[in-house]
């Protein structure tokens, strides 16, 4: 259930050196087949890829794992934040399994590999070392308040649950970008303006897909659907609008 992997769910920065079954790994190549994209057309792709290979893959300062998922994607608009609405439909199924993870920002392919497509994030994962635990309660996370998480009206019964999950979603350096503002059945989503000093634009974007992911797997367990939709809204200061959300009820194939 995903309420209960999002809770449980953290960065596993420390694994075991246990490697996957031929079984676990075709599971996960099946999980990655049926992850939801945010938009129809989005061509997005996640290469599984052992840890004595990675090195020749990416550079730069990875989590020390047995596996790592290179995700690109075709640099279409949106791509980034798709990515991170895929990728963490797929970590939320790996806590599910036990197996832990954690985006690795901090990495870059090299220039010599033929990754296809945009280069967006890496992904690792394994099984969790024996010192590691998942969560147990959302009293362990390390979250701005969800008031914080907030403009406009901030009381509305309906949509509070799907931000208090779209909350305990994970974010580059935790600097929680996601900002919503409920309205009826309606949400509407927007990061805040990324800081000078770290450059976390393009991580920040995959962040936001993050977030919406979390919003939309809460949709899916209480048999909602999301329908998503560019607006014209008034612009904010300091906040940069991504996307409008309606929450409806499932519309059953005829
Ligand atoms: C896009 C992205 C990039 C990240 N990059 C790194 C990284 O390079 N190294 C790392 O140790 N953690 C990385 N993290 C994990 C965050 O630090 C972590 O999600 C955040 O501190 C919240 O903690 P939690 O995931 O345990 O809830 C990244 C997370 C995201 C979403």
């Amino acid at each position: 259930m995903f309420t209960q992997a999002a809770i449980k769910r953290k960065s596993v920065r420390s694994y075991s050196s246990q490697k996957f079954s031929d079984e676990t790994k075709l599971e996960i190549a099946q999980a990655i087949k049926e992850l939801t994209p945010l938009y129809d057309d989005a061509v997005t792709n996640f290469k599984l890829v052992p840890e004595n290979l990675i090195h020749g893959e990416v550079k730069g300062r990875a989590v020390k794992a047995p596996y790592y998922i290179i995700i690109s994607a075709d640099k279409a608009d949106g791509y980034l934040e798709n990515a991170g609405y895929m990728a963490e439909q797929l970590v939320i199924w790996l806590t599910e399994k036990g197996i832990g993870s954690c985006y690795c920002g901090m990495v870059k392919p090299r220039e010599v590999n033929d990754i296809e497509g945009e280069y967006c994030i890496t992904l690792a994962l394994g099984y969790p070392a024996e010192k590691e635990s998942f969560r147990q309660s959302e009293e362990e996370f390390k979250r701005k308040s969800l008031e914080d998480y907030l403009i406009g009206d901030k009381e509305n019964d309906f949509l509070e649950p799907f931000i208090r999950y779209a909350r305990l979603a994970p974010s580059a350096v935790n600097k929680q970008p996601a900002v919503y503002e409920m309205n009826g059945a309606g949400i509407v989503a927007y990061r805040r303006k990324p800081g000078k000093i770290l450059n976390l634009e393009k991580m920040q974007r995959i962040d936001m897909g993050i977030s919406l992911s979390h919003i939309f797997m809460y949709a899916k367990e209480n048999g909602l659907h999301v329908d998503y939709y560019k607006d014209n809204v008034t612009p904010k200061d300091k906040l940069i609008y991504f996307i409008s959300l309606n929450i409806m009820e499932e519309i059953e194939d005829e």
